[in-house]
């Protein structure tokens, strides 16, 4: 028997590190000149074989060229000419570094890589962590002015520190997938292949944004859901960054990223240290598919922070009142919503201040007195009292100028004094930045919590910063990590005080989602928009990185508010039922018809739920213009398969949808049709998907595999 490989190794003489996971391997070793060299990121090899591997790193070809190898992140340094992942200046006017390796550690699954300056008191840490059962290599770095506190004062101006620089083989064509987007129409996957160029994508908002997320995903062309090697990353990180890919003429591709966009810069004065988010990579052998799986199960297990609690069904007001709330209003949703088998009820925006629209109040988080006289609190009883949770929208970072906040405290935004301030919504950005303003924001979220009996916040941000200034501050860029850092230490307060308390992300819809605020919130508000045919699309450009768990879905009014498309409330279910399903409609107009089949499909997604929030996803679309998701338990035992099919077409009746995850040697029950399956044609040939005839068909099949 073999004894497992360790999970890493670092050997000093060689200079030579190996990360191993289930079904990759990452190997680096340090060039001549000290700085860490990449070797290899994909499937296994064992160490005779790793070590029969021809060393990547090997000599220019011309007095014109770089290095062929690659670097693990590239300082401004030698002959260097592609994107530089640490780019310093130093008090001299000197720019880069240029490394000595001064020691290692590996403790765990943890690997840190000490490298010094040779020329000025500078130190970095390359940091690599893998987990065992995962295939995830979480990277970061960390850097350091390691000068004397009491030596000259000499700052180093950091114009850009990435988290990690990451390397694909040598490919015989390259393709990049990523999401793109904007408000109501977030995670629209693309999948180009990668010219030869630099390639960037980026936010400069302060948040992650709608426009483009920090995930991509690289392969050779032919890689399809279920077949082909994929190299993917994500960087845990909810305010502005950059990734740059660089496929260049010699046909090597490399990218590097980070937070922060391009022409903000960061101090170190002695004895300081900058610390990067965790840039996560992953390799996979067996298509987009299963790199979503596993990034699915990186983001359960490591990311959020209750990933066993099942997402509630929760009612939220937004789309049936907008501003237009008060205490009795509210209470008749409830109680609709409570029939239904919701089992959350959320009050969204213009509970507060002067909040009768978006021109005023922002900041002032007290209930307004002429919708809720009695405070919040009657309300929140009789949620609870219907048997619900109570949850309330809240916008921390943002402010009116309309406000008592904002005239208490006008530099809390953040501006530059020396330029008008943009408005968007008629809202300015507070800097979290500020402790004052930190401590503010918590005091404030927790004084909500305990007065009202809040179980959950939908946290939104809905603008982006601009003229993003910090008046007297002598390192103003610092606002672009602090804001987000303080985000986050704000929420992972707020839990640690009130552990039952949960928090949705959300900025203005899905304009904030990555690893860094899954890791405090339990789901994110996917899109503002609704609508069922549009969000097949949003849905699965989401689940290429984030499980079904974190992406809530609601259904709706019809005709839909965003896209004026009238679907049949099955259909909205349906769609919705494919993540963590919520009502978002006015559920004073539906009907006594549309009310009783509402009851029932929440009924039935409880009953799939686990299935859904822990179960594998597999997609497939086929001909006949039906798209569908299954979701497998682990084990095997119950499976569920959603199809949708927005449009029919003569001619084009809908094929069967194949189920490649199940086990082609055992048998499964139609537990609705009470028939049996062989695994073996549900495998190869596929399963009828039911649809009923015309537009906007769908279909909920649940199988239990059975004993033959
Ligand atoms: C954002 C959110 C919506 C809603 C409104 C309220 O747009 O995404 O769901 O909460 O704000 O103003």
């Amino acid at each position: 028997m073999h004894a497992t490989p360790p999970l890493v190794t670092f050997d000093p003489d060689l200079g030579h590190a190996v990360l191993r996971t289930p079904n990759s391997v990452y190997t680096l070793r340090l060039g001549s000149d000290g700085s860490p060299r990449h070797l290899r990121w994909g499937a296994p090899l064992d160490d005779a074989d790793l070590g029969a591997t021809p060393d990547a790193v090997s000599r220019a070809a011309s007095s014109f060229e770089t290095e062929a190898a690659a670097d693990e992140l590239a300082p401004q340094t030698g002959a260097r000419f592609g994107p530089a992942g640490l780019q310093v200046r130093f008090a001299s006017g000197t720019r880069g570094a240029q490394w000595r390796f001064t020691g290692h550690t590996v403790e765990g699954g943890e690997l840190r890589l000490r490298l010094d300056d040779r020329h000025h008191p500078l130190r970095t840490e390359l940091c690599y962590r893998v987990r065992p059962g995962s295939d995830v290599v979480e990277r970061w770095t960390e850097l350091t002015h390691t000068g004397p506190a009491d030596g000259p004062p000499d700052p180093i101006t950091v114009d850009r520190l990435d988290s990690a620089s990451w390397t694909a083989p040598p490919l015989a064509d390259y393709r990049l997938s990523h999401l793109t987007g904007g408000w109501n129409s977030e995670f629209q996957l693309q999948r180009d292949r990668l010219p030869v160029a630099e390639t960037v994508l980026t936010s400069r908002r302060g948040l992650t944004s709608h426009h483009a997320n920090p995930w991509l995903a690289l392969d050779d062309g032919t890689a399809t859901e279920e077949r082909g090697e994929v190299w993917s990353t994500a960087l845990a990180w909810s305010g502005s960054w950059r990734v740059t890919v660089h496929r260049d003429p010699a046909g090597r591709t490399t990218w590097t990223g980070g937070f922060g966009h391009e022409g903000l810069s960061w101090t170190l004065r002695p004895g300081e240290s900058l610390r990067t988010p965790v840039y996560a990579g992953l390799y996979t052998p067996h298509g987009f598919g299963a790199a979503s799986r596993a990034w699915h199960e990186h983001v359960r297990r490591h990311v959020l922070p209750q990933p066993d609690r099942d997402r509630p069904v929760l009612y939220n007001s937004w789309e049936a009142t907008g501003f237009d709330v008060d205490e009795a209003g509210q209470i008749r949703l409830a109680q609709r919503a409570a029939r239904l088998g919701a089992e959350l009820f959320v009050l969204d925006d213009g509970w507060f201040g002067t909040r009768r629209d978006d021109r005023s109040g922002l900041g002032d988080w007290t209930p307004r007195p002429e919708a809720f006289p009695r405070g919040l609190r009657p309300l929140a009883d009789e949620v609870h009292r219907l048997g619900m949770d109570f949850g309330l929208w809240v916008e921390p970072e943002m402010v009116n100028r309309d406000s008592e906040l904002y005239r208490a405290h006008p530099d809390w935004v953040i501006h530059s004094p020396r330029l008008d301030a943009t408005e968007l919504r008629n809202q300015l950005v507070l800097n979290f930045a500020r402790p004052e303003v930190e401590a503010w924001a918590g005091e404030t979220l927790d004084r909500l919590v305990r007065e009202n009996a809040v179980d959950w916040f939908k946290w939104d941000a809905n603008r982006a910063f601009t003229e993003a200034g910090w008046d007297g501050h002598p390192d103003p860029d610092r606002l672009w990590i602090d804001h987000t850092r303080a985000v986050h230490r704000v929420m992972d307060r707020l839990r640690a005080a009130h552990p039952g308390l949960r928090i949705e992300a959300c900025a203005g819809g899905g304009g904030r989602v990555d690893l860094g605020i899954l890791a405090r919130t339990d789901q994110a508000w996917t899109s503002d928009n609704t609508d069922p045919v549009d969000r097949i699309g949003i849905h699965y450009g989401f689940g290429q990185l984030f499980p079904a768990q974190a992406m809530a879905a609601w259904v709706t009014d019809s005709p839909n508010t965003a896209t004026g498309r009238r679907t049949p409330l099955r259909f909205r279910f349906h769609v919705a039922m494919a993540g963590a399903l919520g009502l978002g409609g006015d559920l004073t107009a539906w009907s006594v018809e549309e009310l009783a089949e509402a009851a029932e499909l929440v009924a039935a997604y409880k009953g799939i739920r686990p299935l859904v929030q822990r179960g594998h996803l597999h997609r497939a679309t086929t001909g006949g213009a039906v798209t569908a998701v299954h979701y497998a338990a682990p084990d095997d035992s119950e499976h569920v398969l959603l199809t949708w099919r927005p449009t029919t077409r003569f001619g084009h009746p809908p094929d069967p949808v194949r189920l490649p995850a199940l086990d082609p040697g055992a048998r499964y029950l139609d537990r609705d049709l009470k028939q049996v399956h062989s695994g073996a044609v549900l495998v190869r040939h596929g399963i009828d998907p039911r649809l009923p005839a015309g537009d906007y068909a769908s279909s909920l099949i649940r199988l239990r595999r059975v004993e033959s």
